[in-house]
């Protein structure tokens, strides 16, 4: 099967700013060779919340997430590269931090599904539309209109 290049949205949860971790996550996809496209700091509105995970507004925990993402600022990013949704979600670590594989962010560090420090979509139509909904095209930068090509194809 081969790769395509995708991107996804990354963000780091309000527990993870404040924890001081927006630095290490940067750091792991910088190293593992994603190209960052956008990133900015945000006080979330309920609303994009809400439609951020609509998906997920018939479980019990729709409410308590949405209070918490919005509990303090969030680093959204965008990130690109070679199967960079399903590689970012495995850099990520599983939901349940319990779960996670030591290596992975959440399993480095944290322990609860409740405060498990960032999101990462899960599929390559999650983030355009995620992406769609956190960003303005011009907030997005297109590396190829710049005279220094990236480092990498
Ligand atoms: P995310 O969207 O934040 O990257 O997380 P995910 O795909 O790994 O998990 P998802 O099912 O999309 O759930 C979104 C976030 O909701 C919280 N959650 N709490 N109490 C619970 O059972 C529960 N389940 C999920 C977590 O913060 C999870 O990341
Ligand atoms: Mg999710």
């Amino acid at each position: 099967m081969s790769s395509t290049t995708e991107r996804t949205f990354i963000a780091v949860k309000p527990d993870g700013v404040h924890r001081g971790l927006v630095g290490e996550i940067i750091k792991r996809f910088e190293q593992r060779g994603y190209k960052l496209l956008a990133l900015k700091m945000v006080q979330a509105e309920k609303k994009l919340l809400e439609e951020h995970y609509k998906d997920l507004a018939q479980k019990p925990f729709y409410a308590g997430l949405v209070k918490y993402m919005g509990s303090g600022p969030v680093v959204a990013m965008v990130w690109e590269g070679l199967q960079a949704v399903s590689t970012g979600r495995k850099m990520l670590g599983a939901t349940n931090p319990l779960d996670s594989a030591p290596g992975t962010i959440r399993g480095d560090f944290c322990i609860q599904t409740g405060r498990n420090i960032c999101h990462g979509s899960d599929s390559v139509e999650s983030a355009e539309r995620e992406i769609g909904l956190w960003f303005t095209k011009e907030e997005i930068v297109q590396w190829d209109h710049h005279s220094k090509a990236w480092i990498y194809e």
